[in-house]
């Protein structure tokens, strides 16, 4: 359905792609896009929320209750381009009757790719071979030079079963892994498909060679991986994290690479973010460490910033977000 030109005015928190803002000025007049690479203020998102329509927001965004409690009337919809949405206060926007739009599924490939991506580079320390070389380095063909972890045929734990979850599996069978996976929810169906076996989480972290996280952060499970869990962990294993920062204790996983308790790291979240730039663990060799691009492929962003203007234009019109994180809204 053609949607109609309204009266709408609409707050994007950043230069999303042409393609997607073309979208949202056919069906706004008033379109603002905020010029900066870095995230608005909160007194500027606290301002449009009490002024427009819709916003369509980015994860860095820090969407929490006191913004929605400065949206009136009008406002509508709320459309993030991201999957997760734990800077914002769903059970604020609930309660205000505003749907929240994420982005689901079109990242799925591109994050699994990052994981993997991340996985490899650390088991073979490729970033610091690369550092190596860079600085001069070329260290002769030796038998103890730059030796890292097999991957092949290693145990690979996963935490978090859910899209990225499988997709991060499914790639595991090329390398014969053997896969172990927890979650709130078992899924014999998965498990059956990929060959997947359901265990505890301590049994994870005691069995797991490789152990990556594919979680949505949420209270219960915030911090989840700390120092009780790094002391379950083998020494030779390697953490991976493309999910969210939040889901591991920062000290104490700077402990446990300091002090060998791990082996290794590869991460794209960090708590905070950005990562202080003297944090201690960037002085480790035995961490990889990226600024949250794990679905940054340019087809990928491309189809979010898509997705999060369908959203905020079915928003717009009070019609249902195809993709919607609270759908409790609908609910009479
Ligand atoms: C990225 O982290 C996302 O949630 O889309």
């Amino acid at each position: 359905m053609e949607k109609q030109k309204g009266p709408f005015s609409v707050f994007v928190t950043r230069h999303i792609h042409e393609p997607a803002l073309e979208k949202i000025r056919a069906v706004a007049d008033e379109v603002e896009i905020w010029p900066l690479e870095s995230a608005p203020p909160k007194s500027v998102l606290i301002d449009r929320a009490s002024r427009v329509d819709g916003i369509l927001c980015l994860l860095t965004d820090p969407m929490d209750a006191e913004v929605i409690a400065a949206s009136t009337g009008k406002f509508k919809v709320i459309s993030q381009m991201a999957v997760g949405f734990d800077n914002i206060d769903l059970q604020s926007a609930t309660a205000r009757r505003i749907p929240v739009g994420n982005t689901p599924g079109v990242l799925t490939e591109t994050t699994a790719d990052m994981a993997w991506a991340l996985l490899m580079a650390v088991a073979r320390r490729v970033v610091e071979a690369d550092r190596q070389v860079r600085q001069g380095i070329w260290r002769p063909w030796g038998p103890h030079v730059l030796t890292g972890i097999d991957v092949f045929g290693a145990t690979l734990g996963i935490i978090g079963m859910g899209r990225i979850g499988q997709a991060v599996a499914r790639r595991s069978k090329g390398f014969n892994m053997n896969v172990l996976y927890t979650d709130i929810q078992r899924q014999p169906e998965v498990e059956a498909e990929l060959g997947l076996r359901f265990v505890g989480l301590d049994e994870l972290l005691e069995k797991s060679d490789f152990i990556s996280l594919h979680s949505y952060l949420s209270a219960e499970n915030y911090h989840m991986i700390g120092k009780a869990q790094f002391e379950k962990m083998k020494p030779t294993a390697i953490l991976i994290n493309t999910a969210r920062g939040g889901l591991i204790d920062p000290d104490a996983l700077t402990t446990a690479l300091q002090q060998g308790q791990i082996a290794a790291a590869g991460l794209d979240v960090f708590e905070p973010e950005p990562i202080p730039a003297d944090h201690p663990l960037l002085s480790l060799e035995n961490v990889v460490i990226a600024p949250h691009i794990a679905s940054a492929s340019v087809q990928t962003r491309l189809r979010m910033a898509l997705m999060a203007a369908e959203n905020l234009i079915a928003g717009l019109h009070g019609l249902r977000l195809p993709y919607c994180a609270n759908p409790a809204v609908y609910k009479d």
